[in-house]
Order: structure tokens, then sequence, then C-alpha cells
């Protein structure tokens, strides 16, 4: 392990991982040069990269090169993008800020960005079908991102997100959302790593159940820096959670149950990692990084 902070780490592949997504990005466009620009214009600002990574990662781990998780790990963030770009409408979150920039609507309009996120999510599938190594690694690879993003993932998880500023606050809730608009992508990234790789029942399943408790506390987090951060840190405008009513642990349980509770959930998440030992350090390091992260 070096000295540097999985931060750092992160960003360093983050800039390795970007020219891949621009090149992806920048194939001709044919029809309208605007929306393959909005399209652009979201996915290649300067997010975390926190799912293409974890593709990767878990590739590795299982023994799956980058060349052979790369087109899955394209495809999450083009989900990822999407799935920003849609919650930050009028509509839905009415977000100013993203990634430290003005939201895609604020840009291009309304329409446009609807249809940029329309073009990330057909993109994402397009990318699956058309790069994997072989029809089976493709097949498995589509059939489980479309589960994450649809009706059991992130679109199921932001209706009820949506339907839920109205309900009364309920932990119980709160978890429901957590695990369907937010885990279930970050679970997601594991299993395409592990589909790449060929993976064991036993593996896909403890890779399974690590990205699932990442991505619980990885909301949570979100949750939490909502409360307590700011925007210059974070990109984002912050205290918008209570404004709208949303459900959170913060809201429901206060700010230090809900730190612990991240607590648990990370916990879970490195005894999910047990039977790799040392070689899935990195995944470790990742798992703090959700929970300890500032941004
Ligand atoms: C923000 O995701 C949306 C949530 C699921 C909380 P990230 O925090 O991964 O956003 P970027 O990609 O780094 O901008
Ligand atoms: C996660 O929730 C959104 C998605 C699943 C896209 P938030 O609405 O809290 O995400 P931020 O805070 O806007 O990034
Ligand atoms: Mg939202
Ligand atoms: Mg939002
Ligand atoms: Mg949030």
């Amino acid at each position: 392990m070096d000295d540097k902070t999985v931060g750092d780490r992160l960003a360093a592949w983050a800039r390795e991982f970007d020219p891949h997504l621009e090149a992806l990005l920048s194939e001709s466009p044919q029809v309208s040069e605007r929306l393959s620009e909005a399209m652009r214009y979201s996915a290649l600002l300067p997010g975390k990269r926190v799912r293409p990574y974890l593709v990767t990662e878990v590739g590795s781990l299982l023994g799956a090169a980058p060349a052979d998780t790369r087109p899955a790990a394209l495809a999450i963030e083009c989900v990822h993008a999407f799935s920003l770009i849609h919650d930050d409408l009028p509509a839905m979150d009415d977000d100013d800020l993203r990634r430290g920039k003005p939201t895609n609507h604020k840009v291009f309009g309304e329409g446009m960005a609807v249809l940029a996120g329309d073009g990330l999510l057909a993109l994402a599938f397009e990318v699956l079908a058309t790069q994997a190594r072989s029809p089976q690694v493709a097949a498995g690879w589509v059939a489980e991102l479309a589960e994450a993003t649809g009706r059991q993932g992130i679109i199921g998880g932001q209706a009820a997100d949506l339907q839920g500023e109205t309900q009364p606050l309920d932990a119980e809730l709160v978890g429901r959302i957590h695990r369907s608009k937010t885990a279930r992508l970050i679970q997601s990234a594991c299993r395409l790593g592990a589909i790449a790789a060929g993976a064991s029942a036993e593996d896909y399943r403890a890779v399974s159940d690590y990205g699932l408790q990442v991505g619980l506390a990885f909301q949570m987090a979100d949750d939490l820096l909502d409360a307590t951060s700011n925007s210059e840190a974070l990109g984002k405008q912050t205290a918008k959670d209570t404004d709208s009513g949303k459900q959170t642990y913060v809201r429901a349980l206060g700010v230090e149950r809900a730190r612990d509770l991240v607590r648990d959930k990370l916990d879970l998440a490195l005894e999910a990692l047990a039977r790799f030992g040392a070689r899935a350090d990195n995944l470790r390091d990742l798992a703090r990084f959700v929970v300890e992260r500032d941004h």
C-alpha cells in the first residue's frame, strides 16, 4: 500500500479512466450536436467515479483485466450521470449546482436535460451489448444493470424518494429508499466486475454483500453531508433534504444515530470481504473512504 490517501488514489484512477469516457462520448453525434454536448457536459464533469472504480477493482480481485471490465465501468458511470441529471430536474430535487457547476437543465434547458439523461441511459446498454468480451458476459451485464436501474433499482427508489416527501418520517422507509435508489447501483458495480471475471457463486455473493453495505453507507453519508457540509466542499447545494421533506436517517433519528448506522454498515461491508484476505485491501479502503469522505 502506498502512502497516498485513498481519496488521492481514487482521483488518480479517475484521471486514467476519464479519457475513455471522453472517447466514448466523442463518437460522432450525427443527429443533434446539442444533445451530445449536454450528455458530455454532465458525464465528464469531475465526479468521484466510485462506481466504475468498483467495477474495475472487483474485476481485478477476481481475475479480470481492466480491458475486460472497462465497458461495464463506462456503462455504469453513464447510468449514474443519467440519474444525476434527472435527479436535479425541477420536477425532482430542483437543484442548480452539480459537480461544482450549473446543473444540466440550467445550461441546456429542461427538455434537453431529460433527453441527455435518456441518451446516457441508452448508451450504457449499447456499450454493454457491443463491447463485452463474449455474448455470455454481455447478457449477464445487461440483465444485471437493467435490474439495478429499473423498478427495483434507481428508478423505483427515486419514485419512492419523491413519494416520501409527503409521507411521515419513517426509518424503515429510509432504508428501503436508500437500498433501491443508491445501494443497488453500487452493488451492481461489484456484480458487473464479478460477471466479467466469471466469478464463483461464493465470490459473487461476497462482493454483492459488500456492495450493498457500501451502497447503504454511501447514501447515509450523502445525507449526513447534506446536513453538515457546505456547497463549496460538495459542489452541490446543501441543507436541501430538510427543506424538501426527504426521508433520511438524519431527519428521522438525528445526526449522531445516523453516524452510528454508517459505522455499522462499514463493519458489515468489511466482514463481507473476509474470504479474500489482504487482496481486498483496496476495496476495504474504498469502503472507509465512502464513510469518511468530505465530498
Ligand atoms: C451522488 O453520487 C448521488 C448519490 C447517489 C448520493 P456521487 O456522490 O457518487 O456523485 P459524483 O459522481 O461524485 O458527482
Ligand atoms: C441520490 O440522492 C440520487 C440518485 C439516486 C441519483 P440525492 O438526491 O440525495 O443525491 P444528491 O444529494 O442530489 O447528489
Ligand atoms: Mg434526490
Ligand atoms: Mg438530489
Ligand atoms: Mg443528497
